[in-house]
């Protein structure tokens, strides 16, 4: 178990705690509206190293830098096209991340030694309160990837990211809990150091919406130069069989919309109402049905375009092409 210190209904002292605690080195993890990160000081070598090994992740793949503004955006981008500009001022604060060419204070050990940076502005009201107080006090912003082990489910409460994490944290670094993520899969990322912006990971900033914003967009081809994790890791991989779109058998779990039937004799573990809803519960129902220890999860995937799709999109690496 966890020895690092846990804050709930983080108020002000409690997010000058946290800040001053990433600039002496050590790591917080804190909510934000799509999944929970695991925060460091984005100038910190030493911190930066430290979120590595507790998710025990490659040092090769990238994290998101996660600024207050976009008025911070030129501390740590340079030649930011036009579009680029349009899409933060559209959804920032916001679930997008913007992959920009880096400044000279963007550290190699952020990268993965890549030229380019992956900014973002959450909205959730604690991740705000926690980057603007650790840049009064800074110079720097909050390195975060989201608080799981590599290729794990990401964590959509603060219960989970000590579930995932609490044994790897020192007693120095600290969990903000701000209740259940409010979109619960990760932001949408557009690779922007192109003439064109290329979306590299779907989420809830949908490709019609970038298209009537910017007219031109494209998805990331398989053959792209783009280093991007989630292509090159079984994510989101829970250890049950995820089964996509079968009828189940006795004994199995479901998640499936509210309108669509249980089948006898099965455990029917989430019925969202909506699209939106079903985001919300994936990553949690995911975790709830590990903890049952069942064999088999079915789901029927939502159908349409937009978040649907990015819900697809976890639910093919979770079932890993079941
Ligand atoms: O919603 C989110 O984006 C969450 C919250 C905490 O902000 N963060 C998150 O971080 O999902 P992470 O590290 O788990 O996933 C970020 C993805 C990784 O696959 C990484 O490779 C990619 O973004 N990425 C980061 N910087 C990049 C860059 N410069 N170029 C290409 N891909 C990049
Ligand atoms: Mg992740």
């Amino acid at each position: 178990m966890s020895n690092s210190q846990f804050f709930s209904n983080c108020g002000a002292d409690s997010i000058r705690h946290a800040a001053a605690a990433i600039k002496a080195g050590h790591l917080v993890a804190f909510p934000t509206e799509t999944v929970y990160g695991l925060g460091a000081d984005a100038r910190n070598p030493e911190a930066v190293k430290r979120i590595y090994e507790v998710k025990g992740r490659p040092t090769d793949h990238p994290l998101i830098v996660h600024i207050s503004s976009i008025r911070q955006l030129d501390k740590w981008a340079i030649d930011v096209p036009e579009y680029a500009i349009k899409l933060a001022r559209k959804f920032w604060p916001g679930p997008l991340t913007l992959i920009l060419n880096r400044s000279q204070i963007v550290g190699d050990f952020i990268t993965g030694g890549q030229n380019t940076v992956g900014l973002r502005v959450p909205s959730d009201p604690i991740a705000m309160a926690l980057i603007s107080e650790f840049e009064k006090i800074s110079n720097s912003a909050i390195a975060a990837p989201s608080a799981n082990r590599f290729g794990q489910v990401s964590p959509t409460s603060s219960a989970d990211v000590l579930e995932e994490l609490g044994e790897y944290l020192s007693e120095h670094d600290s969990v903000l809990d701000g209740g259940n993520s409010l979109i619960g899969i990760e932001s949408t990322i557009i690779d922007c150091t192109g003439l064109e912006p290329v979306i590299l990971r779907l989420g809830k900033v949908t490709k019609l919406e970038i298209q009537e914003l910017i007219g031109k967009v494209s998805l990331q081809s398989g053959q792209s130069k783009t280093k991007f994790s989630g292509e090159f890791e079984k994510h989101y991989a829970p250890k049950a069989n995820v089964i996509l779109d079968k009828v189940p058998s006795k004994g199995d779990c479901y998640m499936a919309m509210v309108q669509i039937p249980t089948p006898e004799g099965v455990n029917r573990v989430c019925s969202p109402n909506s699209v939106e809803d079903f985001a919300k519960n994936l990553y949690s129902t995911l975790r709830k049905v590990d903890a049952l220890g069942v064999k088999n999860l079915i789901v029927i995937q939502p159908e349409g375009q937009g978040l649907a799709e990015a819900i697809r999109e976890r639910l093919l690496k979770a079932s890993k092409g079941r």
